[in-house]
C-alpha cells in the first residue's frame, strides 16, 4: 500500500521501462526539482539521481552492465541499486526508494542514500584551474597597464626522435631565431615548448557526445595525471603575451603534432560557445611555416582561422613562410638554405615586431576587456538583429 504520508509519487507503468533500459523523470520535493533515472533490472526497478557527480552527465543515457551504469560523458560508473561509484574516490549519486503497486511505479523524493562528490582532481589539474581563474579575475579587474614587459612563448610542432636521430629542424631553427630576437630587441622573457617532448593524448571527442561534456581544463588532463597538455594550457592562457607557433608543412598541412595539440584546445574555444567564458585575453598570435615544398598560404589560413576563433589578435605580418618550391627534393639542404636567407630573417623580424607591438597596444588598452564589456546581452543582440532584418 502507498500511504500519502510516505510522499511516494507516481512515475509510470512498469511496461513503459523495458528490461535493461531506463527512463528519466522530473519530480519535486518541497519545491526542489529532482531529475531521476529509473532502471529496470530483470523486472526490479531502481531509482538514482540522473545527474553524474562528475560534471552532471545524464546517467539515464549511460550503458548498463549488470547493475552498473556507465556515465556517457567520461565513463564514471555507479551501481543503480545503491548510487555508489565503482571508480576510485568513492563518489556517489543519491538513490531513492521505489515501490511497485498494481503494475505502477512509485518513487519517494526522499533519498535512501544521499550522494556525495568526495574525490578531487590531481594536484597539477587543480593548480592549472586556479591559476586560470586567478588570471581571469586579474584581467577583469586590473587597471590599464603601463608595464611594457613582454613574454613570448614559442611552440615548436615539428616531430623527430631526439634520442635516435637528432637533427636540425628548419621550422624550429627559425622559431629559435625569433625568440632570440625578441629577447635581444625587447628584453622579452622567452620559453620554447617542443611538443615532441611532451606526453599528451589525442582529443577523445567528448564534445561530440554533448558540448557540455567538453570541459576546461580538459577532462583528459583530469583523468590522466601524466598528461602534459597542462603545460601548454598554462603557458598559452596564463603566462604568454605573444605565442609564436612554428610548423613544418607535411603534405600541404601543418604537422600532425600541431593538430594533436589544437584538437586538445577545442576545450578553450568551447568555453566561449557553451559558457560565454573567454580564456584568451589580450594575447597575440604569430606563425612560422616552413616547407621543403609549398603550401604556406593554405597552412597560414588554417592557423589564423583556429587561433582567431580562440580569441587571439594579430599584429602586422602575422605569419612568415619559407619554402623552396615543388622540385626541391634535396631536403638535406633545407636548413642551410633557410638560415642563409637574409630575406627570411628579415621577415621573421617583421613578424616578431608586429606581434610585440600589437601586444603592447592590446595590453595597454585592455583591448579584450573593452570588447567584452561593450557587448550587448545575447538576448538584446538577437532582438535588434531580428528587428533590423
Ligand atoms: S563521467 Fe559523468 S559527467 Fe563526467
Amino acid at each position: 500500500m502507498i500511504r500519502s504520508e510516505d510522499n511516494f509519487q507516481y512515475l509510470c507503468s512498469v511496461d513503459e521501462i523495458p528490461p535493461s533500459r531506463s527512463k528519466v523523470f522530473s519530480i519535486e520535493n518541497h519545491g526542489n526539482k529532482l531529475e531521476l533515472a529509473v532502471f529496470n533490472l530483470a523486472g526490479n526497478f531502481y531509482a538514482i539521481s540522473n545527474v553524474c557527480a562528475h560534471q552532471r552527465g545524464p546517467l539515464s543515457e549511460g550503458s548498463l552492465d549488470g547493475d552498473i551504469v556507465t556515465c556517457p560523458w567520461h565513463g564514471w560508473k555507479y551501481s543503480v541499486k545503491t548510487g555508489k561509484s565503482h571508480h576510485e574516490g568513492g563518489d556517489s549519486v543519491s538513490s531513492f526508494p521505489v515501490k511497485i503497486l498494481d503494475g505502477r511505479i512509485y518513487v519517494s523524493p526522499v533519498p535512501e542514500r544521499v550522494g556525495k562528490r568526495t574525490s578531487k582532481p590531481h594536484e597539477a589539474y587543480q593548480k592549472l584551474d586556479s591559476a586560470v581563474r586567478q588570471h581571469l579575475e586579474n584581467m577583469n579587474s586590473s587597471p590599464l597597464l603601463t608595464d611594457t614587459s613582454v613574454r613570448v612563448l614559442g611552440i615548436s610542432t615539428t616531430n623527430m626522435n631526439d634520442d635516435k636521430t637528432p637533427r636540425t629542424s628548419t621550422s624550429e631553427t627559425a622559431l629559435q631565431f625569433a625568440l632570440d630576437y625578441a629577447k635581444k630587441r625587447y628584453s622579452a622573457e622567452t620559453v620554447m615548448l617542443k611538443l615532441r617532448q611532451l606526453n599528451f593524448r589525442h582529443c577523445e571527442g567528448y564534445y561530440s557526445k554533448n558540448s557540455k561534456a567538453c570541459i576546461f581544463p580538459c577532462s583528459i588532463s583530469e583523468m590522466d595525471q601524466e598528461d602534459q597538455m597542462i603545460q601548454v594550457y598554462y603557458r598559452v592562457i596564463v603566462w604568454a603575451d605573444v605565442v609564436i607557433v612554428s610548423t613544418p608543412i607535411r603534405w600541404g598541412n601543418a604537422s600532425s603534432l600541431y593538430y594533436q595539440m589544437v584538437q586538445r584546445m577545442n576545450c578553450v574555444q568551447n568555453q566561449i560557445v557553451t559558457h560565454d567564458n573567454y580564456l584568451i585575453r589580450d594575447k597575440v598570435g604569430a606563425f612560422i611555416i616552413t616547407g621543403g615544398q609549398d603550401n604556406v598560404q593554405h597552412v597560414a589560413g588554417e592557423l589564423l582561422s583556429f587561433w582567431s576563433q580562440m580569441g587571439f589578435v594579430f599584429g602586422k605580418f602575422p605569419f612568415v613562410g619559407w619554402s623552396r618550391g615543388w622540385y626541391a627534393e634535396d631536403t638535406e639542404n633545407n636548413v642551410s638554405a633557410s638560415t642563409a636567407s637574409e630575406k627570411f630573417k628579415h621577415d621573421i623580424i617583421n613578424t616578431v615586431n608586429g606581434a610585440v607591438e600589437m601586444s603592447r597596444l592590446v595590453k595597454a588598452n585592455r583591448y579584450d576587456r573593452r570588447v567584452l564589456e561593450s557587448r550587448p546581452a545575447m538576448q538584446d543582440s538577437v532582438q535588434s538583429h531580428s528587428e533590423a532584418s
